[in-house]
């Protein structure tokens, strides 16, 4: 009698199949009605408890969150919002619960609570469709990169290297913290660390994909990236995934539509594959919507979204545009700004919310960034100021996407990195790909939790990756 999974289950017809099930008590009721569930779906199976056959032992140790198998026929139901019930004739309870301890009530959590309780929340419907959506999209960021025939790059987690130049990384060291040894300056001495050298965990698998890039043609990475960057915001996290295609033979207008057609395809991977995950998590964000005044509730609702971000094409501007448009604003003549706005400045969220969400409502790409707030890596415009970068926006959260062409002229390269104070004999195997062959090439990454964000709605980051690490949070 083996197991089948309620997803599957409630797509049958009921015809008296014998069935074996096993889940979790969501609520019990009227010692008859066990809503039961698998983590495959939040549809709940009705298991229907045949009076008289159980002693009162066992029903009372149906809690909710115990856990059960149960065996039975498949039925049709004659209750409401359902077509089949399982008659439970055997019931075995797995793993009793203590009701009155258990962190989780039938009824609604808010999401910082249930952040504390983090090692539970999956076992919400909320969670449940974050995650499998989730899983979904990772699962869809490989179909693609595999269809395309991009090689998938494991990158080290621990490097010596800081990617992208910020200096936001966490030290890696066996040194002890009381008493390190130390060089004759008091520097603490990294030579007699565990890997002879001062390390760190990676801020990205750039610099590493771009060797598999040019040996492979294209390459990409998904995997954890950590950045000890203290902002206490909904869209940053201490450890995020991060998706890294490089591409040799590319520059930033294929860069560009290839970062495009692969938002759209995991976004329709996720639409065709989790339907009812995204209904339900369309209903809960229209129902928080209603709590809102009418002038902040969004104009389209989540599934509706996401149909016309895979339907349109993205607006493409420049950085000297995008500034223009933020000049000519409304909201900048009206002062409505916090931050300055000024050819060179680093955009901050709330000028890219305004591109997107009140100007373009649309995602946007916007390009050829000045140099001086860009990373060394990126290739230099003849207009000696900008770079040949590229920042994809989405409505809601900002920055999804950071990339550029990559500086392929190796002169070019030094050069800048002197003028940054980025030693060029640490990365001399990254200059050694200019020096041997060296090619156009460009990439960029994609914030895994970000597009996971705008895929669900969820407002916080922290509720779109299992056990967020955010400033003084590191709890589970
Ligand atoms: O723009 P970033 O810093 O670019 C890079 O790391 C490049 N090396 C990528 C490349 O060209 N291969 O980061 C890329 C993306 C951002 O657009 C954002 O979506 C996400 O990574 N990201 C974060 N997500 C969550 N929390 C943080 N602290 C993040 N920092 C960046
Ligand atoms: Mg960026």
């Amino acid at each position: 009698n083996k197991r089948v999974k309620i997803k599957e289950l409630l797509t049958w017809e009921p015809k008296d199949q014998q069935v074996t099930v096993m889940g979790w008590v969501r609520t019990f009721r009227n010692n008859q009605f066990i809503a039961l569930n698998d983590g495959s779906t939040n549809n709940n199976l009705q298991v229907v408890v045949e009076l008289g056959k159980f002693d009162d032992e066992l029903l009372k140790r149906i809690t909710t969150s115990a856990s059960l198998k149960v065996s039975g026929h498949v039925i049709p139901s004659l209750g409401k919002g359902q077509k089949l019930e399982v008659r439970g004739e055997t019931i075995e309870i797995l793993g009793d619960s203590d009701a009155e301890k258990y962190p989780l009530q039938p009824k609604k959590h808010s999401l910082e609570f249930l952040r504390e309780i983090a090692h539970l929340r999956f076992r919400t419907n909320t969670f449940g469709s974050v995650f499998r959506i989730r899983h979904s999209l990772a699962f869809a960021i490989h179909k693609f990169y595999n269809e395309k025939g991009f090689v998938y790059m494991h990158t080290p987690i621990v490097t010596a290297s800081d990617a992208e130049g910020a200096g936001e990384m966490f030290r890696v060291t066996t040194l002890p913290l009381d008493n390190p040894p130390r060089n004759e300056d008091g520097s603490v001495n990294f030579k007699e660390d565990f890997f002879g050298r001062s390390s760190n965990l990676t801020v990205s698998g750039q610099l590493e994909g771009e060797l598999g890039a040019t040996a492979f043609g294209e390459i990409y990475t998904f995997g954890p990236t950590f950045r000890a960057e203290n902002s206490n915001t909904a869209r940053h996290l201490a450890e995020f995934w991060m998706i890294e295609p490089e591409m040799a033979f590319c520059d930033l207008e294929d860069n560009m539509n290839l970062a495009e057609e692969f938002i759209k395809y995991i976004i329709k991977y996720a639409m065709e594959h989790n339907r009812e995950d995204l209904e339900f998590l369309a209903q809960r964000l229209a129902d928080e919507e209603k709590q809102l005044p009418q002038d902040k509730r969004s104009e389209m609702g989540l599934i509706e979204k996401l149909e016309f971000v895979v339907n349109n094409s993205f607006e493409r501007i420049t950085y000297t545009e995008a500034i223009d448009i933020l000049l000519q604003s409304p909201a900048y003549k009206k002062k409505k700004f916090q931050y300055d706005v000024k050819w060179g400045i680093d955009m901050q969220s709330e000028h890219e919310r305004y591109l997107v969400e009140k100007h373009f409502k649309k995602p946007v790409i916007v390009t050829n960034y000045p140099k001086d707030i860009k990373a060394f890596y990126m290739r230099q415009n003849d207009d000696g100021k900008t770079v040949a970068a590229m920042d994809i926006l989405a409505p809601g959260i900002g920055e999804i996407v950071g990339g550029s062409q990559r500086e392929e002229r190796l002169d070019k390269l030094e050069q800048r990195m002197a003028e940054m104070h980025i030693p060029a004999e640490e990365l001399w195997w990254y200059l050694d790909t200019r020096r041997f062959g060296t090619v156009p090439h460009a990439g960029f990454g994609l914030g895994f939790e970000r597009i996971v964000q705008f895929v669900t709605g969820m407002g916080n980051i922290r509720d779109v990756i299992a056990f967020p690490r955010t400033p003084k949070n590191c709890e589970f």
